[in-house]
């Protein structure tokens, strides 16, 4: 079958469906929960905040400043970062709902003066050069295919010292087998093109001019959000007709089966703008 290279149109389309969803089982979030070890009992929510915070802790700014969210789900990161430290957010997505409900969420959180919203495709990024004093994405890069046009974007707005923060997904071994079978349903159902290395990652960020600070694995730290995602497809799959449930069906039990791919590590990429 041949690689999936979804466009943002069909990324936005998945995420108006389903976002309300995905929302509920990470508690607001769109993206998994850190734990700091296996005593932890943190909740889902105060675990997927937690992972927000890593993120907001690298972008290393002290003195306020403009920060760039790419792929800013349902806004709750974006809120999250700019009530906790001060910082205007200026929020992207390519989901209509998203938007909307994003807005609503800073209106509703009495930030709408400090954090806004936008459609936008990160591999055209209307905002000028040099604009931003931060940029951070959360489980958003692994959708877009034009990375290097993405990175080249990224580099392009943010300012000298500035840095980017990336938590996501990234293939760590070679992905054969049960798990490649996943993988091709997975990235149809929820728009995914083939997962990049850690190799590919820092290849990029070098190729624009950004200097690599730092890349850890944090996967054993994140990996207890796997167990939330069976029900979730379960439920994707009840509520949707018949071209999405037999995906979201596979996917539900290969994950009930084996509990996580073990050739897919979760990155915390820091690099900075000289
Ligand atoms: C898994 S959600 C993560 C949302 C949010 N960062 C969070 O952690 O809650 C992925 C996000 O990436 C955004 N996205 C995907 N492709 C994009 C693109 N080409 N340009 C801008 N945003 C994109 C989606 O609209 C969505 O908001």
């Amino acid at each position: 079958m041949a690689e999936l290279q979804p466009v943002p149109f069909m990324v936005g389309t998945m995420y108006d469906q389903f976002t309300d969803i995905f929302a509920q089982y990470f508690g607001g979030n769109l993206h998994f929960g850190y734990w700091e070890s296996e005593k932890d009992d943190s909740p889902i929510e105060v675990a997927t905040n937690r992972l927000t915070d890593l993120v907001a802790d690298r972008l290393a700014l002290t003195t306020g400043g403009r920060v760039l969210d790419v792929g800013c789900g349902s806004g709750k990161a974006s809120v999250h970062i700019s009530s906790g430290r001060g910082l205007h957010v200026v929020g992207i997505t390519v989901s209509d709902h998203q938007l909307q409900l994003a807005r609503a969420r800073s209106y509703d959180e009495g930030l709408a003066e400090q954090v806004s919203f936008q459609l936008a495709d990160a591999t055209e990024l209307p905002f000028e050069d040099s604009s931003f004093e931060g940029a951070y994405a959360i489980e958003s890069i692994l959708h877009m295919r034009d990375k290097d046009t993405v990175f080249g974007n990224l580099a392009r707005v943010l300012r000298p010292g500035a840095r980017l923060v990336i938590a996501d997904f990234y293939q760590s071994d070679e992905i054969s087998g049960n798990e490649a079978n996943l993988a091709v349903h997975a990235s149809q159902l929820l728009q995914i093109p083939p997962l990049i290395t850690a190799d590919m990652y820092r290849e990029h960020v070098h190729r624009v001019g950004l200097q690599l600070v730092e890349f850890t694995d944090i996967r054993e730290h994140v990996e207890r959000s796997y167990a939330s995602l069976p029900a979730m497809f379960q439920q994707i799959a009840s509520t949707f007709g018949s071209e999405i449930f037999p995906q979201a069906v596979t996917v539900a039990r290969f994950l009930e089966q084996f509990g996580i791919i073990p050739q897919v590590g979760y990155m915390l990429l820091t690099a900075v703008r000289p």
